[in-house]
């Protein structure tokens, strides 16, 4: 996953060095997407002249946003004085997919040497070698070994080949896309364009941020029709469609002063506007004179769409550091919160009644389903697996929890009275999409569950849950694993609201769920604690944590936070198991972490326990507090308040969390951003 990136100002004088911070802050907040390389294009300080018009300028730096920011001030010849009336910068911040990370495959990409066309690019070209051999056949010659750098030539070969001169640069965009196959998000610039921005996508998140002092001028964008149409035939189908330009509608323009911000989320934009517009695939949006209009991809006249301006809910200091020392830290230490806001809203704790207002309309349907499947990946599907039983006994129907990407592979048997849910944090991830797009194919009900408002996920299902967690910025997963976990129960709660036998366990989950803020507040006092632990394992290799039951999930989410960014080998192992291969493993110099909670697997867990001490292994054990039939087997214990068995797992994976933050800090490592991870993983 990459991120994207773009400022326009018109008729707002921005001096280069403004435009440039713009452009650097822009990306350190869509950092977490992608940072292996990172680049901007700007205009540079020539006039353009009809023999030299080459007036962009191309900075690209291999290494975080921080290389590329220090590179930019270093550029000989840049003005950083001068001050721009009306100017379009774009920047990305590049995570490899298709060559390794440098500066020449890093983003933007040109379409010469000239740099006519450069673009920007989050997604894959799934065609990009047929279209690289056919452009190669007219003579286009390519410099960087990645998928994206097609688009540049092909526009370039879509210009130089116009039978008009007057096409507008989003009909050629238009012409572009036409021809392109996998996923993106694109935001072009053009020296034969000055100060226009065309931008579209497929399958790949993009927004505009507006900013005018001025009214909007419009409360929805409508589309606006082109008439500039590739293929031949289409024209005549089209020929009701009104003129290029005649008919832009604007957010502002007329010489009035306005910015638009392009981006692939809202975190890069809310510092500068509340004013959004989402994008959906095959839009096409153009800026001309400072007016906004946007096209559909072959639209006929008729078609039904606009485009809201949405205000969005964001504060600036929910996407800040503030005193943590790293955003992950700092998710952590939300939770209390996060999930508080999960709930709110939807649990009415006097009456006892749970209310998801995005299902509430599906409920009969899911009802009648004859399975739920439950569809994520990383610690999405582990989110799946924790509240599988829960959900099982609330719902009484079959729960199958499915990683994404193995569902697929199975082409998986899926009916039209199935219900499948997609849990994912962003709503981009592409296998997670993919899922979804099967099961949509197949006729079953789809219900998402994200954190993502007006991602791909919450749009492309039937009906769904927003988990209300707050932006979240570390690459490893924290608050949205909680929050997912308690809305995957908050739907087994409304589930079985008029089932008379399961009252007394409903209810005996809804006071858990009161008291959780509280208790994971307790949890976290336990900070100082678990960074002596971190003290002492910080130089092992190899770290195994076991359980079963309601806490098996807590082992597998607690060993991928361990090996995502402290890079220690780590195993969540099921307790149960442990006989059958794990226990091999163990003698007295292997670090084991055991989970044993006061539940219906307390013997089992502590026949795992002497299983383990019986081979000279020493535990560090997370149990329940005054529990001396654990503790005395235990090399070291981490006591968590108790509370009911399906919401442990809630507790458990706390001090998982705050015990890999530490290692990792204790191991030199850069918490927030993972070697080779990103934060979305839109690539299959
Ligand atoms: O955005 P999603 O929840 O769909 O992402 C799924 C996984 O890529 C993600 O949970 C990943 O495993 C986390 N980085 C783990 O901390």
């Amino acid at each position: 996953m990459c991120g994207i990136f773009a400022y326009l100002n018109y008729c707002v004088p921005r001096t280069r060095k403004e435009i440039f911070e713009t452009l650097v802050k822009g990306l350190q907040r869509l950092e977490y997407r992608g940072y292996d390389s990172a680049g901007i294009a700007v205009d540079g300080n020539k006039k353009t002249t009809a023999e030299d018009n080459s007036n962009i300028v191309l900075i690209k730096k291999k290494g975080k946003v921080k290389a590329l920011d220090e590179e930019l001030y270093k550029k000989d010849g840049m003005d950083l004085e001068a001050e721009l009336d009306t100017h379009f910068g774009i920047a990305h911040t590049r995570w490899a997919t298709h060559g390794e990370p440098s500066a020449l495959n890093c983003h933007p990409h040109r379409s010469d040497k000239n740099n006519e066309f450069v673009v920007i690019h989050n997604g894959i070209i799934t065609n990009y070698k047929e279209l690289k051999k056919y452009l190669n056949s007219k003579g286009y010659e390519f410099e960087s070994e990645t998928d994206t750098e097609v688009i540049p030539k092909l526009i370039k070969y879509v210009y130089d080949n116009r039978e008009r001169d007057d096409l507008s640069f989003s009909t050629l965009v238009e012409r572009v896309i036409q021809q392109l196959e996998g996923a993106f998000a694109l935001v072009f610039k053009s020296h034969h364009f000055p100060g226009e921005a065309v931008a579209t996508r497929r399958g790949s998140p993009l927004l505009i941020g507006v900013r005018s002092k001025y009214e909007l001028s419009a409360e929805h964008i409508p589309i606006q029709y082109n008439s500039d149409l590739f293929k031949e035939g289409v024209q005549e189908k089209n020929s009701h469609n009104r003129p290029d330009n005649s008919t832009a509608v604007n957010s502002a323009g007329d010489g009035k002063a306005v910015e638009y911000y392009f981006a692939s989320d809202a975190s890069a934009i809310i510092e500068h506007t509340n004013k959004v517009i989402y994008l959906e695939d095959d839009d096409i949006v153009a800026v001309v004179g400072g007016k906004l209009s946007l096209h559909r991809l072959n639209s006929l006249a008729g078609e039904d769409s606009v485009r809201a301006i949405q205000t969005l809910q964001m504060e600036l200091q929910e996407i800040m550091k503030g005193n943590f020392e790293a955003f992950m830290q700092k998710e952590i230490f939300e939770q209390p919160e996060s999930v508080f806001n999960t709930m709110r809203g939807r649990i009415c704790f006097d009456t006892n009644k749970v209310i998801l207002g995005g299902l509430k309309d599906h409920l009969k349907e899911i009802k009648r389903c004859r399975r739920l499947i439950v569809i994520g990946c990383g610690t999405s599907f582990h989110a799946a697996v924790a509240t599988r039983q829960i959900l099982e006994e609330l719902t009484e129907l079959p729960v199958m929890v499915e990683l994404a990407s193995d569902f697929l592979d199975r082409n998986t048997p899926v009916f039209r009275d199935d219900v499948c849910f997609y849990i994912s944090q962003s709503g981009e991830t592409a296998d997670t999409l993919m899922a979804l797009r099967y099961c949509k194919d197949r006729g079953a009900l789809t219900v998402g569950v994200t954190n993502t408002v007006g991602s791909s996920i919450s749009r492309d299902t039937d009906c769904g849950v927003h988990i209300n967690a707050g932006p979240e910025i570390g690459v490893a997963s924290t608050k949205a694993y909680t929050s997912q976990f308690v809305a995957l129960i908050m739907f087994g709660l409304m589930m079985s609201e008029d089932r008379i036998s399961l009252q007394p366990r409903r209810l005996e989950i809804i006071n858990g769920l009161r008291i959780l803020p509280d208790m994971i507040k307790k949890v976290l006092t336990l900070d100082k604690k678990i960074k002596s632990i971190a003290d002492e394992l910080y130089q092992q290799k190899s770290l195994l944590v076991m359980g079963r039951g309601f806490n098996y999930a807590t082992c597998l989410e607690g060993a991928l936070k361990i090996k995502e960014i402290t890079y220690m080998h780590s195993e969540g192992i099921l307790a149960g198991e442990l006989k059958h291969g794990p226990l091999a493993l163990i003698d007295k110099h292997m670090p084991v972490i055991m989970i044993i909670m006061r539940d219906a697997c307390y013997t089992k867990c502590q026949n795992a326990l002497q299983q383990v001490t019986a081979r000279s292994g020493r535990p560090i054990i997370l149990c329940c507090q005054d529990d001396p039939e654990v503790s005395k087997n235990a090399y070291k214990t981490i006591e968590l308040p108790q509370t009911v068995d399906c919401l442990q797992g809630i507790l458990s994976v706390i001090p998982l969390q705050l015990l890999s933050f530490h290692l990792a800090v204790l191991r030199g490592y850069d918490v927030d951003c993972p070697r080779n991870l990103a934060k979305s993983v839109t690539v299959e």
